[in-house]
C-alpha cells in the first residue's frame, strides 16, 4: 500500500472508466470524490456526492471521465470553470485534445489530459498530455498525485491524435487484420502470436531496446524489405464497420471476431490482471 497523498480528488464519471480510477486512487489519495449525473451504484473508497457543486468545492484536481461526447464534456467544463475557477483538470478522452477541450484561456492553463487504461486500476500506464497552454505546475502536480498512487506516467511531450498508446496499437492492428484478409493467419493464430511471443517481450523491452538487442544491422535489413509490403490503407475501418453494421461489437453483443459467452468480460479481466501481477482487492 502506498503512503497517503493529502489532496482533494474528484472523479466524475462512474462508468467503466471512473470506477477504475477511483479503485487505483483509493487507500492512497486522502479526500477522494465521486459524482455522477446518473444513479449508478457507489464504488466504494470514494465519498460520493448527488451535487456537483457540493462535490467540486475546494478540490485540488478534478479527474472527468464522462461519456465520450465532446459537447457533453464542454458543458461540464464549462459549468466547473463557474464553480472551481482554480482546480486543475485532467480528462481522461481517448479522442479528444486538451487544447480542444478547454472552455476559456483561463481553463486552458489548468486543463491537460491523464489517459488511463482500462481496467484503470491494474494498467499501471496513464499518458499524461498538457496543451502547449497548460501551465507546467499543473502538468506536475497531477504527475505527482498519479506517481503516489504507484502509476506508471509518461508525459507527452505534444499534443497528437490517438497519443502514443493508441497509434501503436492502430499501426498493429491494422497489419493484423490484413494479413487475416489474406489468409496468411487467423484471428485466432495472429492473437497467439501476440500473446504467447511479441507481447510477453515486449513486457520486458520494448520496440526499440528489442531492436538494439537484436542489432541495427539485421534490423535494418528487415525494415526495407518488410515495410514497403506493410498494410497502409484504410480497409481495415472498413472492415469494422461492416461487423458493426451486422451487430458485431465485440463482447458486449456475444460475437465480434469470434463468439463470447456472459463471463468472457470477467475472464478477460483476470488475464489482464494475471498479465500485471495484480492482486484483487475489492475492500
Ligand atoms: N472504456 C475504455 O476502455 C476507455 C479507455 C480509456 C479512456 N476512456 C475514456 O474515458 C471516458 C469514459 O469512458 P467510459 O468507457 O468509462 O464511459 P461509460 O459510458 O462507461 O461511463 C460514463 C459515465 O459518465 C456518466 N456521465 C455522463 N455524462 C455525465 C455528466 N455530464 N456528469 C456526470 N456524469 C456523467 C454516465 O452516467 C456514466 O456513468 C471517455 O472519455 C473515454 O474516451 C475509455
Amino acid at each position: 500500500m502506498s503512503a497517503p497523498y493529502p489532496a482533494s480528488v474528484l472523479v466524475i464519471g462512474l462508468g467503466t472508466m471512473g470506477r477504475g480510477i477511483v479503485r487505483a486512487l483509493r487507500g492512497t489519495v486522502t479526500d477522494l470524490r465521486s459524482f455522477d449525473e446518473a444513479p449508478v451504484t457507489d464504488e466504494p473508497g470514494a465519498r460520493r456526492y448527488n451535487d456537483l457543486a457540493d462535490a467540486a468545492r475546494g478540490v485540488d484536481i478534478i479527474i472527468e471521465a464522462i461519456v465520450e461526447d465532446l459537447s457533453a464534456k464542454r458543458t461540464l467544463l464549462r459549468y466547473l470553470e463557474g464553480i472551481v475557477p482554480e482546480a486543475i483538470i485532467a480528462s481522461t478522452t481517448s479522442t479528444f485534445l486538451p487544447s480542444g477541450l478547454a472552455t476559456s484561456p483561463a481553463q486552458r492553463r489548468r486543463l491537460l489530459l491523464a489517459h488511463f487504461f482500462n481496467p484503470a486500476d491494474v494498467v499501471p500506464l496513464v499518458e499524461v498530455v498538457p496543451a502547449e497552454s497548460t501551465d507546467r505546475d499543473a502538468v506536475e502536480t497531477v504527475i505527482r498525485m498519479l506517481r503516489a498512487t504507484g502509476k506508471s506516467v509518461v508525459r507527452l511531450q505534444r499534443e497528437v491524435d490517438g497519443l502514443v498508446a493508441n497509434r501503436l496499437q492502430a499501426a498493429l492492428i491494422r497489419e493484423a487484420m490484413h494479413l487475416r484478409a489474406r489468409g496468411v493467419a487467423s484471428a485466432e493464430d495472429i492473437d497467439r502470436v501476440l500473446t504467447t511471443g511479441l507481447g510477453p517481450r515486449w513486457s520486458a523491452a520494448g520496440c526499440f531496446e528489442v531492436m538494439d538487442q537484436g542489432g541495427l544491422d539485421v534490423w535494418a535489413r528487415v525494415l526495407r524489405r518488410l515495410v514497403p509490403d506493410l498494410a497502409s490503407g484504410h480497409e481495415c475501418a472498413d472492415e469494422v464497420d461492416e461487423l458493426v453494421l451486422r451487430g458485431q461489437l465485440g463482447v458486449k453483443s456475444g460475437r465480434g471476431f469470434a463468439s463470447h459467452d456472459s463471463d468472457a468480460a470477467e475472464r478477460y479481466r483476470h488475464a489482464v490482471e494475471g498479465a500485471f501481477g495484480a492482486r484483487r482487492d475489492d475492500s
